[in-house]
């Protein structure tokens, strides 16, 4: 089956809620609609309920029967601030949250906090940094987890080749500790798109064949990660190429369980991983799905602000899938 024919599945009629906080903006609006003709999602809007509508009408969308939530007229208004205060710790005093939470991701954050919604997709018109912060600040990592990190799965053919890269997204330049702790959250996330995880932490080096700062730290990042997760098939510092390619690996790591195999291919910091997917989306000409945030306490995903309706959708259908696993 098709990787969304088997996401799809998993998640139909379950009226599972996923909050949209960008209410007007038209790509949102036309997914929105079809994962609720699909019976695939159960969609909340955010925004102003007469703009919110205009905006529908506008494009001839229907969105009867979609459940719009406006933060300047929110019944439970109160009870999100305190729940806001509370969360932030002594890091926002009662006035602050009452500003903070009319803006619509950290208000989309707090439906998800406060259970009235199962996961968020934002990021059409927002930047990263936006979409990601206030899930940080409200939803924040889970137990043993320090870094929240994005992966891509990169797919070929109608899902027959099907690959997870990460951290292309968010962190700029992992401890060794960090870079661990994505290398097993990557595994997990591999899991669920039923790809079998055969980790490689990628360097321009293999098994210490040269010696530097960042070549040390992914060595050192592979002895935590393989510590952290025995369960799981991990290795490195590998090269792409001894990773990927098993004649490679047969000269450059002929001990490696991982090399030659690997589907699950972890960058040393996000210039490399960001330059990384965007070459095989080019040049190899795959389909680049993501970022899928790890690590987080619920799903929160980050739309990219070049996305098309379809970007949404098939956004949605992921997030969705992580609430069934979280
Ligand atoms: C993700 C990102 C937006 C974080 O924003 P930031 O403004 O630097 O965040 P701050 O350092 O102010 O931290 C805000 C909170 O998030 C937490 N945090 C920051 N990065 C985190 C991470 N990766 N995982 C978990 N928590 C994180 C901080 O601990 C802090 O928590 P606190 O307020 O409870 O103490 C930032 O790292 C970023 O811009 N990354 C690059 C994203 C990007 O441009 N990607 C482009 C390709 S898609």
């Amino acid at each position: 089956m098709e990787m969304f024919e088997s996401l799809e599945a998993k998640i139909k009629g379950k009226k599972i809620k996923i909050v949209f906080p960008e209410g007007t903006e038209p790509r949102i609006l036309g997914a929105v609609v079809r994962l609720k003709a699909e019976d695939l999602v159960q969609p909340i809007l955010v925004g102003n309920k007469d703009a919110v509508s205009k905006a529908a009408k506008d494009r001839g969308f229907n969105i009867e029967g979609i459940d719009i939530f406006d933060p300047e007229n929110f019944d439970q208004f109160d009870e999100m601030v305190a729940s806001f205060v509370e969360r932030r710790k002594g890091k926002a005093t009662e006035e602050q949250a009452r500003v903070t939470l009319k803006d619509e991701n950290y208000f989309g954050t707090m439906l998800v906090h406060m259970g009235l919604a199962d996961g968020l997709v934002s990021g059409a018109v927002h930047s990263t940094g936006d979409t990601v912060r206030p899930a940080l600040q409200i939803i924040k990592t889970k137990p043993g987890v320090s870094r929240t990190s994005g992966a891509f799965i990169m797919l070929r053919g109608r899902g027959q080749e099907k690959y997870l890269f990460s951290d292309c997204a968010i962190n700029i330049n992992p401890t060794a500790q960090e870079l661990a702790e994505i290398a097993v959250e990557s595994a997990k996330t591999a899991e669920m798109f039923d790809i079998e995880p055969n980790v490689a932490l990628l360097s321009f080096s293999t098994k210490g064949s040269a010696s530097s700062p960042e070549q040390e730290k992914v060595a050192e990042a592979t002895r935590i990660a393989k510590e952290l997760a025995p369960e799981y098939n991990i290795d490195g510092e590998l090269q792409f190429d001894a990773a990927f390619v098993q004649t490679v690996a047969n000269q450059k790591a002929p001990d490696s369980t991982v090399a030659g195999k690997a589907t699950v291919f972890v960058f040393p910091e996000i210039q490399s991983g960001n330059i990384g997917y965007k070459i095989a989306q080019r040049f190899g000409a795959f389909e680049a799905v993501g970022p899928i945030l790890q690590g987080l306490n619920k799903p929160i995903s980050d739309l990219s602000r070049g996305c098309v309706e379809e970007d949404v959708y098939k956004t949605a259908i992921i997030t969705a899938n992580q609430t069934l696993v979280n």
